[in-house]
């Protein structure tokens, strides 16, 4: 069942589908146990239907200009660290989350990729790479002849990156195991640099955009996804118990040491740094039910309401209640979901 719903949503890539049909069989079982626990799902699409995102916002600072990204050679230095954990965790349910978040938010990064330039031989570096992703996409991109860099603190993620890499023969990914924040960091001479839902969780985002601009060659470009608004997650018709739910999550990232809301205090530090913002896009999604999209905060609200309870944020009883409304709400098929707003940035170093 769990590969038909695959194949189904394959529409979403950009013409290559096959790191959504060549999933590890590791990350399937994780994503069948999840599909499994969310009762509430409306039904699974089968691969005769076609998917499609229905509510993207339209057009918005199209990046116009020559794409082409200058090949500079890349250095790396890094210490190692040891794990520490992120507010979300790095367990496996947390893998199979990050593998269906991708999954729906895969098309607008190769979007964003596309118009800042990345193409073969091109050298890239993931900043905060997680279980590695976007990682193998933009290896399949450049191709044998460019170069990959992912950095990640947690070597749980990575383990399950190296799997992946081995598996897919992208032998010129290169793994930094340490934390952004670690003194000594130093990566350079990228043409790309990719950083998406890093910068809410990190202690320093003007550390991190520091890094990222400081591992751009001239020329070179960031390209940033991250919470412009956490709080437009919101149902309509509107449910009281979702909007709590919210504001909870935004409290236990700040708890954490994050902000949710980060992008406000990250553009206005991208001229100090060299960086020349070329493109702002608004990304939010108005999700039905019936949509593959409604899956991305539906998988979400499952995993995060027990993280919540576990950590005293959220009552088991509101949590339950949570899961009620939200299970209503998966079966009216009137109901439209509106998500948290992402704010694509691509900004070129000068
Ligand atoms: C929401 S996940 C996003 C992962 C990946 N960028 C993606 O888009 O799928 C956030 C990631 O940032 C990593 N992270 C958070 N703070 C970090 C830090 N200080 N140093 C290195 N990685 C960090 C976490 O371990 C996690 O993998």
């Amino acid at each position: 069942m769990l590969g038909n719903w695959i194949t189904t949503n394959a529409p979403f890539g950009s013409g290559d589908d096959s790191s959504i049909t060549r999933l590890a069989p590791r990350t399937i079982t994780c994503l069948q146990r999840l599909l499994q626990s969310w009762a509430w799902r409306p039904r699974i699409v089968r691969a005769s239907q076609p998917v499609n995102v229905r509510s993207e916002n339209g057009e918005h600072g199209v990046f116009e200009g020559p794409i082409v990204s200058p090949t500079c050679k890349s250095t790396v230095r890094a210490p190692m660290t040891h794990d520490t954990d992120y507010v979300l965790g790095t367990h496996n349910e947390e893998i199979a989350r990050l593998a269906l978040q991708h999954q729906v938010w895969r098309p607008h990064m190769l979007d964003a990729w596309a118009r800042a330039g990345m193409t073969r031989g091109s050298r890239v570096v993931d900043f905060g790479a997680g279980p590695g992703y976007a990682t193998c996409d933009s290896a399949e991109i450049v191709g044998s002849g460019g170069q990959v860099t992912a950095i990640e603190r947690s070597p749980y993620f990575l383990e399950f990156a190296r799997q992946e890499i081995k598996r897919r023969n992208l032998s010129w990914i290169h793994f930094v195991e340490s934390d952004l924040m670690a003194d000594g960091l130093s990566v350079a001479e990228f043409d790309i640099a990719w950083c998406r839902w890093v910068a809410s969780f990190v202690s320093s985002p003007p550390l991190l955009l520091k890094r990222i601009a400081a591992s751009l060659c001239a020329g070179g470009r960031a390209v940033l996804h991250e919470y412009q608004d956490y709080s437009t997650w919101r149902m309509i018709p509107d449910s009281p118990s979702l909007t709590e739910f919210v504001g909870k999550v935004m409290v236990s990232w700040r708890n954490a040491g994050g902000e949710p809301n980060i992008v406000a205090r990250l553009l206005p530090l991208m001229s100090d740094e060299g960086l020349r913002v070329i493109s702002v896009k608004p990304l939010i999604f108005a999700a039905r039910p019936t949509d593959f999209v409604w899956q991305w905060p539906a998988s979400f609200l499952v995993s995060n309401s027990q993280r919540l309870v576990e950590v005293g944020l959220m009552q088991r009883a509101d949590a339950d209640r949570l899961q009620s409304d939200f299970r209503e709400s998966a079966h009216n098929p009137n109901a439209v979901m509106m998500t948290p707003l992402v704010l694509e940035i691509i900004a070129e170093k000068q």
